[in-house]
């Protein structure tokens, strides 16, 4: 037998994330987001679970190559852009659309002969300040862009740094980027999974949800569930050892965790090395056979220690759910200090991956 262990991804929680999406956004299209392997549920998975997504968005090449490869037809943004004269070659070649965020990337549209004109999205910085041009400039890129033969069409986009906080929102971003664009008469793609969520004036023509999609919550005051989101990775894995203590024993390294009375804990076949967040304290929610309970001292690299003692019916070989459809992923990642798009993104490729 293999170590009990496995990342479960769900099919139809994709689909029906995607669906709920499209709902929200009516009047847009909606550009899924599969960078860093698809948030790790493995982006050809999340692919064939899409069939008829209007789009895709990463920023990996060899990924979006693939992708083409796949017999994928949908139009695929590269959300950095080419990081070469090379790659917008590529980008031609295989009909990828790509954010134009640099003066060099404007250079590079200038100088190569393309084999056929891009589709390009001019990223506006406008608050977020980490990509893009000065919402100001919009027009004097676009200007320049429109001259240029390599170029077939241009959309407008930013990226809002904090749609998730309804105590900040996203109104001066947006307002600077309805400044800088006023006239321009171009498609817009503004929102993230959060603003498509929580700020339907901002929908504009592609909307770009990536958390949505997996089943985590974009909103930091709303769950999950209460936005119709269903979980589409479940990581689970089995006890493969109990332990009774007395009073006065300790848990694992550091020994951080000592019982004051009786208790019977279960090891579990997971640790950092499978993704599992080191940082996770004593008390964080995990599903043993199905009822809640606690995770005990510190996460090993590939064990971990939960709390037994009400569990009367676990054993060895008992199921724990460590996040997934029953405990959802942004609980945990509260309880450890981080957000739910790490967690994901964490999984390890040693934990071995079933699609369902
Ligand atoms: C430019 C851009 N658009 C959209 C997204 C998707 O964001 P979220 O996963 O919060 O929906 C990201 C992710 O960070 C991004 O960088």
């Amino acid at each position: 037998m293999t170590r009990p262990i496995e990342v479960v991804i769900h099919r139809s929680a994709l689909h029906h994330n995607y669906q709920v999406i499209k709902q929200r956004a009516a009047g847009a299209r909606a550009l899924a987001v599969i960078k860093a392997n698809a948030y790790g549920h493995g982006i050809e998975q999340v692919v064939a679970a899409l069939p008829a997504a209007d789009g895709f968005a990463l920023l990996e090449m060899p990924a979006a190559l693939r992708l083409r490869a796949m017999g994928v037809t949908q139009p695929i943004l590269l959300l950095e852009g080419a990081f070469s004269p090379a790659e917008l070659q590529l980008c031609a070649e295989h009909d990828l659309w790509l954010a134009i965020h640099e003066p060099q990337h404007l250079e590079w549209l200038t100088q190569t002969t393309l084999v056929r004109p891009v589709q390009v999205f001019v990223k506006l910085n406008t608050g977020m300040n980490r990509l893009g041009f000065a919402a100001e400039q919009a027009s004097a890129v676009v200007a320049q862009l429109q001259q240029l033969p390599n170029v077939a069409g241009i959309t407008l986009m930013t990226h809002f740094a904090t749609a998730d906080d309804p105590a900040v929102g996203v109104t001066a971003q947006w307002a600077r980027f309805q400044q800088g664009t006023a006239g321009l008469g171009l498609p817009v793609s503004l929102a993230n999974s959060a603003a498509t969520f929580a700020y339907p004036q901002v929908h504009g023509d592609w909307v770009r949800p990536g958390i949505a999609l997996y089943g985590s919550s974009p909103l930091a005051d709303q769950s999950a569930k209460s936005l119709g989101l269903v979980a589409a990775m479940t990581l689970r894995a089995k006890i493969i050892s109990t332990q009774q203590l007395q009073a006065g024993d300790s848990v694992g390294y550091g020994a951080t965790f000592t019982a004051d009375r009786p208790m019977r804990i279960g090891t579990v076949a997971c640790g950092y090395a499978d993704g599992y967040p080191r940082h996770a304290p004593t008390g964080t929610p995990v599903l043993v056979a199905g009822q809640r309970s606690r995770l005990l001292g510190r996460v090993s690299m590939d064990m971990l220690c939960v709390d037994l003692t009400a569990i009367d019916a676990a054993g060895i070989g008992s199921e724990v759910e460590l996040w997934g459809q029953t405990l959802s992923i942004d609980e945990v990642a509260a309880s450890a200090g981080t957000i739910g798009y790490e967690l994901m993104c964490a999984v390890a490729p040693r934990v071995p991956m079933r699609v369902e």
